[in-house]
């Protein structure tokens, strides 16, 4: 996979995409009359990856909400009371930098009381006990760092940490701040300009070398979680793999532009789906089967 055409783009929104629909039923969160198609789901998406040698985990906001982090679109989500570009853009911090603060820092607050949730916990059990050593990367376009926290190794962090603070001015310097905020509250140490949140917003470039490490892992099927899939790289990343032939097996509650192309959607919360697939994925037996059907 190239990746080419992403290796110079921004953040931003992407486009719709269209296709064939293959959707896998809801998954419940507790065993019912139903868990058995719920499971049949469950196995189909670890037969879709069960060939998969370099497993990339993209994740969005989504794979964070059941460790109590909301997302910025779903209802309760953070963008209720304001637009993205009034907190997540140079023109909204230049128009009210304190509002922008405030909500970082709250949000750095909400997140460092958070733990990482069964599911995430799952994702770096798939890393340490993956078939193929060392063969799963996990891209998030989170600014937290409950992956890192859950112990997964070498997570791509494709929007920037919340916990930096950079200069406002662009002269280079930025810091990781600690717990008491103290770095938000002071004038960048280099050239005195106003400091502002360190992550990449809206119209800006990506963190350097973040896609160039997606490309030199050269993925071959993708674990998709949490994402609107409207958020750029997301949106350029798993439409491109699937052009590529790769298999890209999604979780999200809700439909999103790549479900109609994807290889299988579970309709499931993170927590619910990801710990069962990753038993599975792990499991010598569907690995054994898939060889055999291939
Ligand atoms: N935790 C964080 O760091 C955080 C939180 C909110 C937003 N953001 C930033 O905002 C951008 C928004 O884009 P996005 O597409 O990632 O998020 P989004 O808010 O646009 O979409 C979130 C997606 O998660 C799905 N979802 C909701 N609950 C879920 C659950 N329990 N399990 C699985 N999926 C669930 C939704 O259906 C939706 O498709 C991100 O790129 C990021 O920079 C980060
Ligand atoms: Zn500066």
């Amino acid at each position: 996979m190239m990746l080419a055409s992403v290796l110079a783009i921004s953040r931003g929104t992407g486009d719709r995409l269209g296709g064939v629909s293959c959707v896998w039923p809801s998954i419940p969160a507790v065993p019912s009359s139903s868990s058995h198609s719920a499971l049949g789901a469950i196995a189909a998406a670890a037969r879709a990856l069960a060939a998969c040698t370099r497993l990339l985990v993209l994740t969005g906001a989504g794979s964070s909400k059941d460790a109590g982090v909301p997302t910025f679109r779903c209802a309760d989500g953070l963008w209720r009371d304001h637009k993205p570009e009034d907190l997540a853009a140079p023109e909204g911090f230049a128009r009210n930098p304190d509002l922008v603060w405030d909500w970082y820092r709250e949000r750095r607050l909400l997140i460092a009381r958070a733990q990482p949730h069964v599911g995430q916990r799952a994702i770096a059990l798939l890393q340490q006990h993956y078939p193929a050593p060392g063969k799963v990367l996990v891209a998030t376009t989170n600014e937290d760092d409950l992956f890192d926290r859950a112990g997964v190794a070498g997570v791509v962090h494709l929007h920037g940490s919340l916990f930096e603070t950079a200069c406002s001015a662009g002269c280079g310097w930025r810091h990781l701040d600690a717990f008491d905020n103290g770095l938000s509250m002071q004038p960048c140490p280099a050239c005195g300009a106003r400091t502002r949140p360190g992550s990449t917003w809206y119209g800006e470039s990506l963190p350097k070398g973040v896609l160039e490490s997606i490309a030199a892992f050269k993925p071959d099927g993708c674990l998709l979680i949490g994402s609107s899939c409207l958020v750029q790289p997301t949106s350029v990343i798993a439409p491109e793999l699937i052009a590529a032939g790769c298999p890209v097996v999604e979780i999200n509650p809700e439909e999103t532009p790549i479900s109609p192309l994807a290889a299988c959607s579970l309709r499931a919360t993170a927590k619910d789906a990801i710990p069962p697939l990753v038993d599975l994925l792990t499991s010598p037996t569907v690995r054994d089967q898939k060889r055999r059907i291939t």
